[in-house]
């Protein structure tokens, strides 16, 4: 009875067979249940089975690239105007960390060198300047492992007033005074100068500590910029942070330097003099002993800027940030910034580490007011956990993994820069013009025009 009912079964299921593979237009099915020879069979079947594990094989390919990139690059059709986007930030430090005016780095170093007895107010100076200088030195291994707000005190007197560094300012063909447009910030270069760089209560969250008016932009610091949906509609044209309105050098921003070298403490600076400058995007906090260019003293510097807009579409984002390996604005919550970039992410990665190693952090690194700055007997502590950080980072990279979990953000703006610099002739212009003698301070210009 059961093998009745079975052999039944079988028959219709042949039959259906039969009629499927007559009828499909898969080629080869039909010879294998059409009347032919055995061999003509098999051969037909060993085809069939190459051609399907073929087909199998190429279905895999692509079901794997797109498991493991399922994202695709290409240029956007559509221009993006260059009032769209914002003027980059621009960030200037003296390769001076102070004023010798104010105080004399050299003189404590050789006091203390030579086991003189020195005023307990300069030891203590020294070693707060020690951490900008060197935090390496051997003999700041004597200073406390941590120091007090006292440090920002000494720090903001001794600094290089803007007014004193930065002659004048000249943007989009206006002339400024120079504090009007740069906002002093504390970075790890110590006391720097930016431009059109995003306020202290845009940037950071609420709890982060600062110092007096360091990164604070007055007035016009309503943000009108998003990292994702661009400026908002009805801003007008004046606008914080600041349009780049137009292309061509007469739409730039000019500086023209005065650099003091009499300022210069060898001992302090090691063999460099003159500025170092970022162009960077005005939501990053930057570190300019990462990434920056020189303005070497009596030269003019032209920095052609290139923007370059990388935006992520909207059916991208349906991926986990792990597939599409980039962040959205609010995937990333970070804990001092608040909005994700990834310098942003990376620079409160490597605040968590100092912390975890050393118990406090830089001066220069978000904090709450409770959380200890390091000194410079700490030094060799610092430089030791970024460097932990960055084998770390690498070890964890060559794994496929992350340590910090920094992703580049889907909406990023870039900027490229080509540099080009010549002798200014400021000594001879001043004599034919005005027919007066010219002292040897270094002047430098630079100028930053955007090219769309
Ligand atoms: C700083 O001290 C050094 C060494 O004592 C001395 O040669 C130099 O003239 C001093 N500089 C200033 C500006 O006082
Ligand atoms: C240390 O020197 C400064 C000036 O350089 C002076 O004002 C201060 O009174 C001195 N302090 C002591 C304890 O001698
Ligand atoms: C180190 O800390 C002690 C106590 O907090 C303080 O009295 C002293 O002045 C500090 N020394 C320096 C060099 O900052
Ligand atoms: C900011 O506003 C104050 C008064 O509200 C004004 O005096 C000052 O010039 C403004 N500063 C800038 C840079 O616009
Ligand atoms: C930061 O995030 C907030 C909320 O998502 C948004 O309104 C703001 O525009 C963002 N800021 C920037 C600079 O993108
Ligand atoms: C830093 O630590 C805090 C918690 O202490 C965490 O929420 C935050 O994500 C960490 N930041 C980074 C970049 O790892
Ligand atoms: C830290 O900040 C809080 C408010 O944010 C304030 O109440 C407190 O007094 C501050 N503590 C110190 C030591 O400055």
């Amino acid at each position: 009875m059961k093998m009745e009912e079975n052999t039944k079964f079988n028959q219709k299921l042949r039959n259906h067979l039969v009629q499927y593979s007559s009828s499909t237009s898969i080629h080869g099915f039909k010879y294998l249940t059409e009347k032919r020879s055995k061999i003509e069979k098999t051969i037909w079947s060993l085809m069939l089975l190459i051609l399907l594990s073929g087909c199998m094989f190429m279905i895999y390919k692509v079901y794997h690239k797109y498991e493991s990139c399922p994202v695709v690059v290409s240029f956007s059709t559509k221009d993006t105007p260059l009032y769209q986007i914002p003027f980059p930030a621009v960030t200037i430090c003296p390769e001076s960390k102070y004023s010798r005016k104010e105080f004399n780095y050299s003189k404590v170093y050789f006091e203390i060198m030579q086991d003189k007895e020195i005023n307990e107010t300069e030891l203590k100076n020294f070693y707060y300047l020690t951490l900008l200088c060197d935090p390496d030195l051997d003999i700041s291994k004597r200073a406390n492992k941590t120091v007090d707000d006292q440090f920002f005190q000494v720090l903001d007197q001794v600094k290089l007033n803007v007014e004193s560094i930065l002659h004048f300012c000249n943007f989009m063909g206006k002339f400024y005074s120079c504090d009007k447009l740069f906002t002093p910030i504390l970075i790890d270069q110590g006391v720097c100068y930016s431009f059109n760089n995003l306020g202290r209560d845009e940037l950071f969250k609420k709890h982060v500590f600062h110092y007096s008016d360091y990164y604070h932009v007055p007035n016009n610091s309503h943000n009108a910029y998003d990292t994702e949906k661009g400026y908002e509609t009805n801003s007008g044209v004046d606008t914080h942070p600041k349009r780049a309105l137009m292309s061509g050098a007469d739409n730039s921003l000019t500086v023209f330097f005065n650099y003091d070298t009499a300022d210069t403490d060898f001992i302090c600076n090691s063999f460099l003099q003159g500025f170092r400058v970022l162009i960077h995007n005005p939501w990053d906090v930057p570190r300019l002993t990462k990434h920056y260019f020189r303005i070497p003293v009596s030269k003019v510097v032209v920095a052609a800027i290139e923007p370059e807009i990388v935006k992520t579409s909207i059916e991208v984002r349906k991926f986990p940030p792990e597939k599409r390996k980039c962040y959205m604005n609010n995937e990333r919550p970070l804990k001092h910034f608040k909005n994700y970039t990834q310098p942003n992410c990376y620079l409160e990665c490597l605040t968590n580490y100092t912390l975890h190693e050393c118990g406090c952090v830089q001066f220069f690194m978000p904090r709450d007011n409770l959380t200890a700055i390091c000194g410079s007997g700490s030094g060799s502590c610092l430089i030791r956990a970024e460097e932990k950080l960055k084998l770390k980072d690498l070890e964890f990279k060559i794994l496929g993994q992350t340590f910090c979990d920094c992703k580049p953000s889907c909406t990023n703006l870039r900027f490229n820069m080509e540099t080009s610099h010549s002798d200014f002739y400021y000594k001879e212009y001043f004599e034919a013009h005005l027919n007066m003698k010219i002292d040897d301070d270094g002047f430098g210009d630079i100028s930053s025009p955007t090219f769309g």
